[in-house]
């Protein structure tokens, strides 16, 4: 076959990739040929850092040395085995790797996707429920906050809360108890940061307390509820919420497909409230932004209620056929690997902190709402009225218009709405971090300015 162009490939993307989350009829194909460290590169070699890490998913950037070298290795050896009667050394490793990691969570059912890790945490649960040593066969609803995300299958739609997306889907979703998001940028009138973290337990405490005996377990993104905008929950919060949980006889989900990984300084987010959740969801930074693998991590109470006789029927019977993928897996303990080596925790502390500095200058802008960051997560909100927070009408597109901007300045971003994300891979070096908030900064004023 010969090697197609430049122009015939941007043709071949228009008609024949179905890109996710695009109206296909205005797509402008945008071809990446190859990457190195935190930049991209397309087609006619033009560079940009990329200040998203692939859509949140990379971690130590692209092409690092360790990890490409672990894949080619597991690839010498063999690129897949089921677990579906077997098993590979590297597989098992990264288990037992991710219990030592995730203290209290010592089973780990593994998956390919976000959304996966998500339906797989909420089949648990319901299952749970029904052959635990006290079953509690009504147990089979999920509380779930307003605006969340956990990826685009029906279980994980119907307990996401993101109108513009689930909306269409209704009638093909189960019922959710549904709470507020516990925003911290909108308060509700009379309600203080001071009073945040108080004020949206008590509708928690309020709805496990009227719905307990129903209820499997609350699905809840620690911290962050990453694509409602980068919304940030007071803190307090996902503490409260696991000490409500507890009390009432509820499982807790921890989807921490966003946050997981190092995203907000610890490996675990909810590392930093002390809690210990009874299912952990995995994805994305999982093998360092290189290969889908995901992963739901389990307490020993949860596992135990699985056990019996074949006949007894507690088996849990779901599965993917990639699931615990070996090259995956490689790539998941090379990205362990490197968060030892390179001691990625620690120095990405002075990138945190100047990350910080560039959104309080940013904040004084005149259409700035909000500037919200934990660790190298942060969104920038863009707003019609400062004073009101009025925001822009979403089919202006102004993030778009921002994020369009800073390409031009040689950066890749992409927004949620009106809200810029900035996002890059904890590799970031401060040169590039600067390079990408000031770009950022350009598009957001050329595109406010009318
Ligand atoms: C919190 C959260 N959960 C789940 C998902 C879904 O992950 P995936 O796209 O790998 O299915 C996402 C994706 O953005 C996410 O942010």
């Amino acid at each position: 076959m010969v090697e197609p162009g430049m122009k015939e490939l941007e043709t071949w993307d228009r008609e024949h990739v179905w890109h996710a989350f695009t109206q296909m009829a205005e797509h402008v194909p945008f071809l990446i040929r190859e990457a190195h460290g935190c930049t991209l590169v397309d087609m006619q070699g033009r560079e940009y850092l990329d200040g998203v890490s692939s859509l949140w998913c990379n971690i130590h950037g692209h092409r690092h040395p360790r990890l490409d070298e672990a894949i080619r290795r597991q690839l010498d050896e063999v690129a897949h085995v089921t677990l579906l009667g077997m098993s590979h050394p590297t597989t098992v490793k990264l288990a037992r790797r991710l219990a030592e990691i995730a203290p209290g969570l010592p089973h780990v059912f593994f998956s390919d996707s976000g959304a996966s890790a998500v339906e797989v945490a909420l089949k648990l649960a319901f299952q749970y429920w029904q052959q635990c040593e006290r079953p509690q066969p009504r147990k089979t609803k999920y509380l779930a906050f307003e605006h969340a995300y956990h990826g685009d299958t029906l279980g994980s739609v119907s307990v996401g809360g993101v109108a513009r997306f689930h909306a269409m889907f209704r009638p093909l979703l189960f019922e959710v108890v549904r709470l507020p998001a516990p925003d911290t940028y909108r308060l509700p009138a009379g309600v203080i940061p001071e009073t945040a973290c108080e004020h949206y337990l008590a509708f928690v405490e309020q709805a496990i307390e009227e719905n307990h005996q129903e209820l499997a377990a609350v699905v809840i993104e620690p911290l962050v509820q990453a694509a409602a905008g980068m919304l940030m929950h007071p803190s307090g919060f996902l503490a409260g919420v696991r000490e409500i949980t507890r009390r009432h006889n509820v499982l807790l989900i921890a989807d921490e497909v966003a946050v997981g990984m190092g995203r907000t300084g610890t490996m675990f987010a909810c590392e930093q409230e002390l809690v210990v959740p009874d299912l952990l969801c995995l994805g994305k930074g999982l093998t360092g932004g290189y290969l889908p693998l995901a992963a739901t991590l389990a307490t020993d109470k949860i596992w135990r209620a699985f056990l019996g006789k074949y006949e007894e029927s507690k088996t849990f019977f779901h599965g993917h056929t990639y699931g615990g993928n070996p090259l995956g897996a490689a790539a998941a303990l090379a990205t362990l690997d490197v968060f030892e080596e390179e001691q990625t925790l620690a120095a990405m502390q002075p990138k945190v902190q100047r990350l910080a500095e560039h959104l309080a200058r940013i904040s004084s802008h005149p259409h700035i709402g909000d500037v919200r960051q934990r660790g190298l997560m942060a969104g920038i909100e863009l707003v019609r009225d400062k004073t009101t927070k009025e925001p822009y009408p979403w089919s202006e597109q102004r993030g778009i218009l921002a994020c369009r901007h800073a390409l031009s300045h040689g950066v890749w971003l992409r927004p949620l709405g009106n809200v810029v994300v900035i996002l890059p891979p904890l590799a970031i070096s401060l040169a590039e971090l600067d390079r990408i908030c000031l770009a950022a900064e350009a598009g957001i004023d050329e595109a406010t300015r009318k």
